[in-house]
């Protein structure tokens, strides 16, 4: 059962927003001439091409060709549905909507599917969890925690933090209660099974976060421990739903879906080891931080950023144990793909959280900002970590690691910079060092040839991950623009025409022969837009008409079209000369088709002289069908 908005709602909604004001909670724009234009958040680039015009209320981007209006931007940035996309439109622009509709979204996607039901007992167990923290005399002193540890009640309320008392029934009670039937909820991973069959809440003492989805939907809970002093407490410190379901911890990174927005602003990811970490950065202004489930990075949550952002800030936990996930974190990132990676070190060992707790909000945006290494830096660092220096051997060891991760710097002004600081801090001069660094690098490009050539293609081992600068790929530049002829960019203008201007229509309906556009796409639209204009009336709207075709292809195109700058009055002859070109050129197909057709009639009988003209016929059409 699909929702549907009223077509009047949509409109109103559409109408009452301006799409620059939420293309630019994702999207950097700056205006040049009539337009806004910014990098496109739907794929890399190096030179901006997406664009946003405010007056006609559409987006474009020139490079992948994606484009539509508010609606269309949502549905592809976030991942939404149609209905859902119009909900958020109406969210972001403070739009009055019909209660109805919003309780509908809660409860009417697929009503009777398990996942809807179990999301559902989540977020129901969210809410519950936090009338309890913030409403509750049990809650009170897990509340005043919080509140000590810096959180406030905004805050709470914006993460959904709540408490999950001491009794192990109030959870169950509660849910049976609203109907959840016992299967669904021994499915929903927030209990435990006691030998007779009974559930008993899993989460008790315990202050709970729960973690949400790409959606920003509530899929499981981690549960921190806290215990009032006169009670005893065992167990780990933070605790987790079990897999479920919904909840595969590879798959989720905590804060995601309220920190795409800004990672996609700033075009980086703040990588923190806790939520708590997560939420103090947030509590600071720091919206781009997001936290894995307190395991190392996986692949899958690589490529969760790698589709948002190529720029990657670790802030782990200043101690040894932070030091070791940073490591890995940069290994495993730059395994993947090449993300540009920074450190951000904490001092005396502190975590993010105590950080700001100890020097405040400015020096840890300070720290962020300024205070950051670049990899090479803090491999530097890490590697000496325990040597003795004043032993040879390890100090030649020392250097050997470090020239090894030289290979990777491709900058060589980087490289110069260290080599600086590795000669007066070894006291070894420039030139052995280089030279040195030169056997490395001859012996790394020998072995790497020698792996390429007895590389089994049937299976495939990735490339070693070391660039080598001489071999540097180049950059991929996307243009995957496909040529239009004449005909085709008279088609683009005549249908611009026909948006905007009924003397078009006019021209167009008076000719004597029935008039067709030339290539399919175009009179797909031409006949759209003829129903369009008969439904929605006299409506001279394009964000609207995008709404009405539905197909993506279509739409692209169709604000392709809408982008053409034309002049604002259309010239006497102007549509006349379109549609000669369109139909002579349909002509032609029709005729080109004609002589085919015969074509085939006389290869099957074998009249040799019909198919010798035939064949120069259609040479000389499809001649003239070129020049067009
Ligand atoms: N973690 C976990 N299980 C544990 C301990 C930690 O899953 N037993 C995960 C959690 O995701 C936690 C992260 O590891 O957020 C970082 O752990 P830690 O540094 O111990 O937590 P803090 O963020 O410092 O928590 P707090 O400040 O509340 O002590
Ligand atoms: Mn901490």
């Amino acid at each position: 059962m699909a929702m549907r908005i009223p077509e009047e709602t949509v409109n109103q909604i559409r109408q009452g927003t301006n799409i620059v004001d939420v293309v630019s909670q994702y999207v950097q724009l700056k205006k040049s001439g009539k337009n806004l234009f910014g990098f496109c958040p739907f794929h890399e680039e190096r030179t901006p091409s997406f664009s946003v015009a405010e007056e006609k209320q559409i987006f474009h981007c020139f490079s992948c060709g994606r484009g539509g209006n508010v609606f269309t931007f949502l549905m592809e940035v976030d991942g939404l549905s149609f209905p859902e996309a119009v909900i958020k439109t109406a969210e972001m622009s403070h739009i009055q909507i019909d209660n109805a509709l919003l309780e509908n979204r809660g409860q009417q996607q697929e009503t009777d599917s398990k996942r809807d039901k179990l999301i559902q007992a989540h977020e129901e167990s969210a809410d519950l969890f936090q009338h309890v923290l913030l409403n509750t005399k049990i809650g009170e002193s897990a509340y005043q925690y919080l509140l000590d540890r810096g959180l406030t009640k905004e805050l709470i309320e914006t993460f959904k933090i709540g408490f999950a008392p001491h009794e192990r029934n109030m959870l169950h009670n509660y849910l049976v209660g609203k109907e959840y039937e016992e299967d669904l909820l021994s499915e929903t991973g927030l209990f435990v099974q006691r030998d007779n069959g009974d559930l008993l809440d899993r989460f008790y003492n315990r202050i709970m976060f729960p973690i949400r989805n790409q959606q920003g939907k509530t899929i499981a809970f981690s549960g921190r421990i806290f215990q009032s002093e006169a009670e005893e407490h065992s167990g780990p410190k933070y605790l987790n739903s079990p897999e479920t379901y919904l909840f595969n911890k590879r798959n989720v990174l905590f804060n995601f879906d309220m920190a795409r927005a800004t990672i996609r602003r700033d075009k980086e990811v703040i990588l923190f080891e806790g939520f708590m970490d997560v939420i103090a950065a947030w509590n600071s202004g720091v919206k781009n931080g997001v936290a894995s489930m307190g395991t190392s990075l996986t692949n899958e949550q690589i490529h969760m950023l790698d589709r948002v952002t190529d720029r990657v800030l670790i802030a782990y936990d200043g101690d040894n144990a932070g030091i070791e996930a940073t490591k890995r974190a940069v290994d495993l990132l730059s395994a993947e793909t090449p993300f540009d990676i920074e450190v951000a070190s904490f001092p005396e060992g502190l975590d993010p959280d105590e950080f700001i707790k100890k020097y405040g909000t400015t020096a840890f945006t300070e720290l962020l900002s300024h205070g950051r290494d670049t990899v090479f830096a803090f491999k530097m660092r890490y590697y000496r970590k325990g040597l003795n220096f004043q032993n040879e051997n390890e100090r030649l060891s020392y250097l050997d690691t470090i020239l090894n991760e030289m290979l990777s710097i491709t900058s060589v002004i980087e490289r110069e910079l260290y080599f600086k600081q590795l000669s007066s801090e070894f006291d070894i001069s420039l030139d052995s060092l280089n030279q040195q660094f030169q056997l490395l690098f001859e012996g790394k490009k020998a072995q790497r040839i020698k792996e390429k050539n007895t590389t089994n293609y049937g299976n495939y081992e990735p490339e070693p991950e070391v660039y080598y600068p001489e071999e540097m790929p180049p950059i991929e530049v996307q243009t995957q623009k496909r040529k239009i002829d004449l005909v085709e960019q008279t088609e683009r203008f005549l249908l611009n025409r026909l948006f905007h201007f009924e003397e078009a229509w006019i021209q167009v309906q008076s000719q004597q022969a029935e008039f067709y556009f030339a290539h399919e796409e175009y009179q797909t639209l031409f006949i759209l837009f003829e129903n369009f204009k008969e439904s929605v009336g006299d409506q001279d709207s394009i964000d609207a008409f995008i709404d009405f075709v539905k197909e993506p292809q279509l739409k692209n195109l169709l604000v392709e079209i809408e982008m053409l700058s034309l002049s604002d009055e259309i010239a006497s002859q102007e549509i006349d000369d379109y549609i000669d070109v369109i139909a002579r050129k349909s002509v032609l197909h029709e005729r080109l088709k004609e002589k085919q057709t015969e074509l085939r009639e006389a290869s099957r009988i074998g009249n040799k002289d019909e198919i010798r003209n035939l064949t120069l016929d259609i040479v000389d059409i499809s001649r003239q069908l070129k020049n067009k």
